[in-house]
């Protein structure tokens, strides 16, 4: 079975990205599972003398979670035009050390909802730039939910329908992303 692991860049109760997460959560088919990550906030900022086997549980928890999965799903929010800093500084701690590190050639899809109008495409730029650097698999999709606060209901749900396609053909190319890496690995061996 295929494993999705998704992250809302958000640590806010009532996210936008969480809820955008959880609407693309429910677009994957059975044969997908998806785990989505917690304790985003527990992981310490990165320091390379820190940076050893078994130093911080948070770290290994992290690490964990992103060796485990075949695809990444990322909804980000937009701080002054960027990545959240305790995103990009968790992703830093995943890349080390680079050439073994669990997102190399994994494929990576990322959207993002901000209350602005153009829906956190600065920083999903800015993250698609970031996972590269680090050896993902970019999947080259995007949904970007401007004006948060009107484009979800009372439950969460997401109401636009143009967005909620969207949504759908994320989800798809990620999947196919998996399906290809797949086949090519099968041709190699
Ligand atoms: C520190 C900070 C910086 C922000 N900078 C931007 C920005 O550059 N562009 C933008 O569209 N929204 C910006 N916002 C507003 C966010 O889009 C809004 O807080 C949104 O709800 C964050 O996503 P969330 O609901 O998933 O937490 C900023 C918010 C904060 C707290």
């Amino acid at each position: 079975m295929t494993k999705v692991l998704a992250i809302s860049g958000s640590l806010r109760g009532d996210s936008y990205n969480a809820k955008l997460l959880r609407n693309a959560v429910d677009l994957f088919g059975g044969d997908v599972d998806v785990e989505i990550l917690e304790g985003l906030k527990d992981v310490p900022p990165y320091d390379e003398d820190d940076d050893r086997d078994g130093a911080w549980k948070a770290v290994r928890a992290l690490r964990a979670a992103f060796a485990g999965a075949d695809a990444v799903l990322i909804s980000t929010p937009e701080y002054n035009s960027s990545i959240p800093g305790h995103l990009k500084n968790a992703l830093d701690w995943v890349s080390r050390p680079l050439a073994t590190n669990p997102l190399r050639n994994k494929p990576a899809v990322v959207v993002g909802a901000s209350t602005g109008a153009f829906g956190a495409v600065w920083a999903q730029a800015e993250l698609r730039k970031v996972l590269a650097a680090i050896g993902a698999r970019v999947v080259e999709a995007e949904v970007a939910v401007g004006h948060a606060p009107t484009r979800f209901d009372e439950e969460g749900t997401l109401v636009d329908e143009d967005l909620r396609e969207q949504l759908g053909e994320v989800v798809e190319a990620l999947v196919s992303a998996v399906a290809e890496r797949e086949a090519l690995a099968r041709t190699a061996a």
